[in-house]
């Protein structure tokens, strides 16, 4: 019998698994048809504790488009976790039904609760302020696509870094990589957190930490823009203080190089200035078209048929 294998951390996958599953996306989007009915007769449960866009249909698309079918819940208060139940519990039924479940959920850890009592994969589709596992394969096929490797670069990553789970998820996977430069640009109140700079620093990677995204956009190959996570601010005068703190716009952007890519998880607030969606370098809805073919491929992967 196969071993279960869930997908809570990027880090839970080898650097040459994730070169794997990068190919298999690859296939797949060359060749969409070629996998529509790879997943005939699967279904995909997708419990969402919190709100999404793009992650839960972009789970649900790829695996429709795998051919399976989809299931679950988009709010924790239609389901029973309102009447109390426990995620340990709900992960248990959901094992009854489904072939493989995709969790995000507001408490760091409680897809890894989940996992650890299922008999189906789980994907950590968010939890908290900690991991975004599935963002960061986004964005890592997405760099990998647009620069040709995933290495030999400078990113910086500016706006919420204390708060943003999809940023902590991205400096760890690419910390595993050859010749990256980190420059982190944000308010003294949101700067990422210790433990990362600190892994950073273990491991000899060259990181800077900047206040004003002008000093440095020009040394930029890609610029990493996030929202101000206004769900984790515990004092709203703090999150309206700081929540226009960074605003890209077309004087920023002259600033950069012609060669620089914009990226973004998304949703966006005010962060990027709709002016710049016509700009050939904004790639933040090319990287959501990525999210889909990296998410069939790990469907796949986690289920054994690929
Ligand atoms: N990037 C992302 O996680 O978007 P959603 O919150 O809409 O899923």
């Amino acid at each position: 019998m196969k071993k279960l294998r869930h997908m809570m951390n990027p880090l839970d996958f080898s650097v040459e698994e994730l070169e794997r599953l990068f190919d298999l996306a690859g296939n797949i989007e060359r060749d969409m048809e070629g996998y529509s009915h790879k997943c005939d007769g699967r279904i995909l449960a997708t419990c969402f504790y919190e709100p999404s866009t793009r992650t839960r249909l972009s789970f649900e698309t790829a695996m429709l488009r795998l051919g399976g079918k989809c299931m679950g819940f988009a709010d924790a208060n239609s389901s029973s976790a309102a009447k109390g139940e426990s995620v340990a519990d709900t992960i248990r039924v959901i094992s009854c039904f489904a072939d493989i479940c995709a969790m995000r959920h507001p408490k760091e850890g409680a897809p890894m609760v989940a996992a650890s009592k299922s008999t189906i994969p789980v994907i950590n589709a968010g939890d908290g302020g900690h991991q975004h596992p599935t963002q960061t394969l986004t964005d890592l096929l997405t760099i990998r696509s647009l620069y040709g490797k995933l290495g030999g670069f400078t990113i910086g990553l500016c706006g919420d870094l204390k708060f943003g789970r999809t940023v902590h998820s991205l400096i760890e996977a690419l910390s595993r990589y050859e010749g990256i430069r980190f420059i982190f640009i944000s308010p003294n109140e949101l700067k990422v957190p210790d433990y990362i700079t600190e892994m950073l620093r273990q491991k000899g990677i060259d990181y800077e930490e900047v206040v004003r995204l002008e000093e440095v956009m020009s040394q930029l190959d890609f610029l990493y823009m996030t929202r101000v996570q206004k769900e984790r601010f515990f004092n709203e005068e703090d999150y309206i203080r700081l929540k226009d703190f960074y605003i890209l716009n077309k004087e920023k952007m002259a600033l950069a190089k012609e060669s620089m890519y914009i990226l973004h998880p998304l949703p966006r607030v005010n962060e990027i200035s709709v002016e710049i969606d016509d700009d050939p370098r904004a790639a933040y809805f090319r990287q959501v078209q990525y999210g889909m073919y990296v998410r069939m491929a790990l469907i796949l992967t986690l289920l054994g048929i690929e």
